[in-house]
Parts: C-alpha cells; sequence; structure tokens
C-alpha cells in the first residue's frame, strides 16, 4: 500500500473508532497525566539541557491527540504555555472540543497528518513534544521522527510513546487471524466478531486471558481499545534497538525510561538511568520487558547550562486541589501510605516540578516505598543528599511487584478443536472459506498459542 494509502486507512479507522473513545461525560483524572506535561519532561532532562527562556515562549505539541489528551494536558500546563494538537481525524478533535468546552485556557488544535504539518514548520518550532502512541502507525516513522527533532530547539524535549515490537509478537499474531478471517474495523459486525472469538479463546486460554487483561481490563470490550489493538489498519515493527539508533542518530538523548508494571526492578532505576539499547533489545527478546517503549528525550545535551527553568506556576495551584496520579499507589510498596504522606508526596512534586521548589523527602517514607516512587517520577534525584539518591537510583531491594506469568498451561485439544471450528464458521459466514485458507488460518491460531504458552 502506497503512503497515502496507509494514511487514509488509519483516519478510516479512527473516524469510525476514536482514540481512546471514552464517554463524553465521564469527568477525566487529569493528574493521571503527569507524566506527559512538558514540566516533567523539561525537569527530568534539566541536568543535560540549556534552557533559555525563548525557548520556553514556543508551542507545545501534541502530536496525534486523541480524543482526551489535550483535555488533560492542557490541565497540567500553565496557562501561559501554548499548546498544538495535530490529529488527522476530525471526529478525535470535534470529541476533544466537547470536552473541553468550558475550559478557558486556550487551544490550537490542526487537522492534519502529522508529516505533512511538520513539513511546513519551521526549525526549532516548538519547546516540547509528545507524541504518545503515534510514531508506529504512521507511513515512515522515521522520516517524522526526523521531522520532529528538526523542530526541537537545542536543549528542547520530548515524550515518545512507541510499540515494544518484539514484546508484541502475540498481538500480531491475533491481528493476522482476524485478517485471515477476511474481518476488519470498517465493518462494527466485524468488530463485534472478533471481539466475540477473542473472549472465547481467552475463556479457553488462561495465559491469554492473562496478558488481555494485563493491557487493562477494558481492553476486551472497549471498542476503540481493541480495534487499536487487534484490529488496526497499520502497525510498522520497528525493534527497540532500531528506536534507539534512530534517535541517537537524530541527537535525541534519552534521559529516562517509565518503568509502569515494575519490570526493571533488578536493575538500576530506569528513569534515571536509561538502559541501553542493547539491554531492552535483550529483556524484550526474552519476554522480560513487555510494556511499550516509554521515553523521554532531550536534544543535544551536554551543552552549557545545568539548571532548569520552566515556565513556573503559582506555589499553590488548583493541582494542588486534586489527589495524587494513581498509578503511584497500584504497587504492593507503595499502597500502605496513609493519605496525609500521599498528599505531603505529591505537594512536595508540584512544588519541585512547578514551582523549582524542592523540600526534604519525608524520612517516614519506607526505603521500597521511595524507590518505587522515584521510578515513577513522584520523586526525582534533584536535590536529594548523594546517599539517598544513591540508594533510590539502586536496584529494588526486594523485588516485590511483578507480573509473574501463568505456568504455562497448555489448552486442551478438544478446546483447540472447539476454536478452530469457530474460526472455520467465521471464515465460511465471511465467504472466506477455502480448504488453503482454513489450514493457514489453523496453522496462525497455533502460532498464537505457541507464542502464548512458551
Ligand atoms: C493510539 S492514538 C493515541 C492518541 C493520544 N496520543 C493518546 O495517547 O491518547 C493515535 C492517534 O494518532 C492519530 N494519527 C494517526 N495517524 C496520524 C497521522 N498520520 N497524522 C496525525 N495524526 C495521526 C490518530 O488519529 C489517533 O488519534
Amino acid at each position: 500500500m502506497t503512503a497515502t494509502g496507509i494514511t487514509h486507512q488509519v483516519q478510516s479507522q479512527y473516524e469510525r473508532h476514536p482514540y481512546p473513545g471514552y464517554p463524553l461525560w465521564i469527568p477525566l483524572r487529569w493528574q493521571d497525566g503527569y507524566i506527559g506535561a512538558s514540566a516533567f519532561s523539561r525537569y527530568l532532562c534539566g541536568e543535560w539541557r540549556e534552557s533559555t527562556s525563548s525557548s520556553m515562549q514556543r508551542p507545545f505539541l501534541l502530536a496525534g491527540c486523541g480524543d482526551t489528551q489535550m483535555a488533560i494536558l492542557r490541565n497540567l500546563e500553565p496557562a501561559s504555555q501554548s499548546m498544538i494538537g495535530v490529529d488527522i481525524s476530525p471526529r478525535n478533535l470535534r470529541r476533544t472540543r466537547l470536552r473541553m468546552w468550558r475550559s478557558l485556557r486556550p487551544v490550537d488544535l490542526r487537522e492534519s497528518d502529522l508529516q505533512s504539518y511538520l513539513t511546513a514548520c519551521m526549525n526549532e518550532s516548538f519547546s516540547h513534544i509528545d507524541a504518545y502512541g503515534v510514531l508506529h502507525h504512521l507511513p515512515d516513522p522515521s522520516a517524522t521522527l526526523a521531522e520532529m527533532a528538526r523542530c526541537l530547539p537545542p536543549g528542547g524535549t520530548m515524550r515518545l510513546m512507541v510499540y515494544n515490537t518484539p514484546a508484541r509478537q502475540w498481538i500480531q499474531g491475533i491481528q493476522q487471524v482476524f485478517r485471515s478471517m477476511g474481518l476488519s474495523f470498517h465493518d462494527p459486525a466485524h468488530v463485534a466478531t472478533a471481539q466475540e472469538f477473542l473472549q472465547t479463546w481467552c475463556h479457553l486460554s488462561p495465559p491469554l486471558h492473562q496478558r488481555c487483561t494485563a493491557m487493562g481490563p477494558s481492553i476486551l470490550r472497549h471498542t476503540g481499545r481493541f480495534v487499536d489493538t487487534f484490529l488496526h489498519a497499520r502497525e510498522a515493527r520497528i525493534s527497540p534497538q532500531d528506536w534507539m539508533q534512530r534517535l541517537a542518530h537524530l541527537g535525541l538523548t534519552p534521559a529516562g525510561l517509565l518503568d509502569r508494571y515494575g519490570e526493571w526492578d533488578a536493575y538500576p532505576n530506569p528513569l534515571w538511568n536509561c538502559p541501553s539499547a542493547e539491554e531492552m533489545e535483550k529483556r524484550a527478546k526474552a519476554g522480560a520487558f513487555s510494556q511499550n517503549l516509554e521515553l523521554f528525550l532531550c536534544k543535544q545535551p551536554g551543552l552549557t547550562a545545568r539548571t532548569t527553568q520552566v515556565p513556573r506556576r503559582a506555589l499553590f495551584s488548583r493541582l494542588h486541589l486534586r489527589t495524587p496520579p494513581t498509578l503511584w499507589f497500584s504497587f504492593p510498596e507503595t499502597y500502605a501510605l496513609p493519605l496525609w504522606q500521599r498528599m505531603s508526596i505529591w505537594w512536595r512534586y508540584l512544588n519541585e516540578v512547578y514551582g523549582g521548589k524542592i523540600s526534604e523527602l519525608s524520612p517516614h517514607i519506607p526505603l521500597s516505598a521511595a524507590q518505587r516512587l522515584a521510578r515513577l517520577g513522584a520523586i526525582l534525584p534533584r536535590g536529594l543528599s548523594p546517599a539517598l539518591r544513591t540508594s533510590l537510583e539502586a536496584p529494588m531491594q526486594e523485588k516485590i511487584h511483578t507480573r509473574e506469568r501463568m505456568p504455562a498451561a497448555k489448552i486442551p485439544p478438544r478446546d483447540m478443536r472447539f476454536l478452530l471450528d469457530k474460526a472455520e464458521i467465521i471464515l465460511r459466514n465471511q465467504k472466506n472459506l477455502t480448504p488453503r485458507r482454513r489450514f493457514l488460518l489453523g496453522r496462525r491460531i497455533e502460532a498464537v498459542q505457541y507464542l502464548i504458552e512458551k
């Protein structure tokens, strides 16, 4: 397919299934988006970046903003920070406007293909770029990444989330199964059939069920998320090592990797010491690193200044009235922390990242909890004593939190037969049934099952 064809297909997918597509009346817990705020990336990258006040005045670009991200991040940015959201789907942008109808803060939403939009931008147009889950859906991710790098000034920052290709082999396998059945995102009946088939498969295969629910319990039911994962029009396959090489080539230095699931507990804090490309690749291939690559990048490090200037907010803002991000206290080491301690960690974070005011870390926080919080960005290294910094940087003392894989449980032959029969019925209903297609579909289903049980 040509680049235009791919872009058209992707646009048509998001027009039918906006992302993430949560109901418009649902209030967003926008403080949970703290990690996407430009202040977070700037502060994390601060030790490397040369920041000038003029670079701060440049806009923040939200590349492929979907239908909620602007509504979330606009609340986390100072009112003086201008923001531009670009998305190829008019429906996503309409939904963003509806979510933000009461917001007094101006936003600039542009309906455009990202590559075309960036090509028309001047060098060094943005101070920060957020590209969360978009590059791997483009016809030429490298070309767009290069444009994004060009549009950042030295010291500019970026948050990039891209798929961890080696860890998604089983998802790619399921995508192939649906393609062989002739199912696509275009037809709501096809989507419902695919959902029902995968639900049955999960019912028969507990390891598959575990993998799907690890991606969020709603993945099998929520149409937008289901299509985005299993029926996507385009998913470029680029390994972590390739991404890291491309970033290095463009002068984008990774400051850190967010470890949402405690997969790097046996290693030094990856948010403060980004693992090497080889390590990521090795662990991804071994199945020990399955989350997406969520990287914080800085353009051309090693310049002169070692200070950070972030657009300052008042030391007390409406952020202080929110409860802290849920991610921080969803781990065994942190969920026992009492509310007063949670609030004090949150306020300390806000005062430091937004106000530049660093205060002592409470000595009452257990070490394992502080280590976990440091891995999630709730505690940042600046201002810590060297001893505390070293202990928060170190591998977790006890590897408490792990997403243990289920012991390999083979699907019984009778259940496999049932699944293959069901697949055959779908193939027949799609008027796609030939002996060859039936044979290939069977082998694809078995191959996915093998990958899951491995
Ligand atoms: C998986 S969603 C991520 C949305 C958002 N970043 C988030 O995290 O909620 C991918 C988004 O990229 C947009 N997109 C895909 N291809 C694009 C392109 N060529 N140009 C601009 N936006 C694009 C889609 O419309 C969709 O909103």
